[in-house]
């Protein structure tokens, strides 16, 4: 089957044509850099960033492709959890689009993508196994008993960790996104030079914190006042060595509970070089493979959110047909998608 998937959860515009929930027949995402000088994603400006690219990024994302537009069979849009603005510009497209060419269409749960981004990268990796999503908007841990199946194991309680990077970076004035930044700086610092706080570590469950990390790196910096450059690199590397390691010891921990074998990570932090390091290292200690996908597929992208709609496509997604923009939604209870199959129903 091939599928057209959308993704415009937050401020990446993306549209992919996959075949068969693997095959990448093309994949072209426009990040907005509008929000570089907010210092963070403004849901206003990334609505009107969505209508301005998304008809354009459809274009391209067709002609890589090499496929007429009459042989897409059917279409995945993201349609929640993220910004409602944003959410609703991809969603109310994708509705047009079916509407017009008479084709199913399947919204789906974002975070269920950057879960599916291990199933486009390894087909060696089945179910049971464990999945950790770290992003800028998701920090969670699930049991993914078969595809389509989660059990929630923990969730964050305030900020997720991606928040927490973007957020150190800007108290450092190293710019956003903050992830690759701080990773970038770290690399010249001393991951020991301060013992910043590892949230939640001692309670037995598998829920994380980031705000009080984020509070005590605000702290240390307040107290130093004008930062070396030597400074910066040993804040941001032990910034990072706190925030890694928790997720590495709970992650661990969840698969031990669960007896998983394998941990596959998703999101846009698992894009980071000492969380991919400290995991391989401990967790091949302890018998465990863990599993990332290519940047690409880590960062938000289009391919992912194919590669779902494909497999509930391929299962006949079932109605009800109607389809929102929804700001929240669990993972858990597992296998709830949004879909209208039928063209000739109504559609809110
Ligand atoms: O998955 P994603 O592209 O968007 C959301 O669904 O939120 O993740 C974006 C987040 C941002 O917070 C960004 O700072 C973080 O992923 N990120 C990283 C790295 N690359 C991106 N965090 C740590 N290290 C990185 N190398
Ligand atoms: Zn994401």
């Amino acid at each position: 089957m091939i599928v057209l998937g959308i993704e415009s959860t937050c401020d990446e515009t993306a549209v992919s044509i996959v075949r068969d929930g693997r095959d990448v027949l093309s994949a072209v995402a426009a990040s907005q850099m509008e929000h570089a000088e907010f210092g963070g994603v403004v849901p206003e400006v990334a609505a009107r960033a969505h209508m301005e690219t998304l008809p354009d990024v459809y274009h391209q994302a067709l002609a890589q492709s090499g496929v007429e537009v009459g042989r897409i069979e059917g279409v995945a849009v993201a349609c929640g959890p993220g910004l409602v603005g944003a959410l609703l510009v991809g969603v109310s497209w994708a509705k047009g689009f079916c509407l017009g060419r008479g084709l199913p269409l399947v919204g789906v749960s974002h975070l269920e993508g950057h879960i599916f981004a291990n199933r486009l990268a390894f087909p060696e990796l089945q179910p049971p196994f464990v999945a950790l999503v770290v992003s800028g908007g998701h920090t969670l841990l699930a049991w993914v008993r078969d595809w389509g199946d989660y059990v929630g194991l923990g969730t964050t309680r305030d900020d997720a960790c991606g928040e927490a990077f973007d957020k150190v970076s800007k108290l450092l004035g190293l710019g956003y996104p903050g992830g690759p930044a701080i990773s970038q700086v770290a690399e010249a610092g001393d991951a020991n030079a301060i013992r910043f706080p590892r949230g939640m570590r001692k309670h037995h469950n598998f829920d994380f914190s980031y705000s009080g990390l984020k509070t005590a790196v605000a702290l240390h910096v307040r107290e130093q006042g004008t930062l070396s450059q030597q400074q910066t690199a040993d804040i941001a590397a032990s910034f990072q060595e706190a925030a890694v390691d928790i997720l590495v010891d709970k992650s661990l921990a969840a698969c031990r509970v669960v007896r998983a074998r394998q941990l596959a990570v998703g999101g846009g932090v698992a894009a980071n070089r000492r969380l991919r390091e400290l995991l391989d290292d401990t967790g091949a200690r302890a018998g465990i493979d863990c599993f990332y996908p290519p940047l690409e597929l880590c960062t938000d992208n289009a391919t992912m959110i194919a590669a779902v709609g494909d497999f509930y496509l391929e299962r006949g997604a079932a109605p009800p047909p109607w389809m929102p923009a929804v700001a929240r939604w669990p993972l858990w209870p597992a296998g709830k998608v949004f879909a209208w199959a039928d063209p000739d129903q109504p559609v809110d």
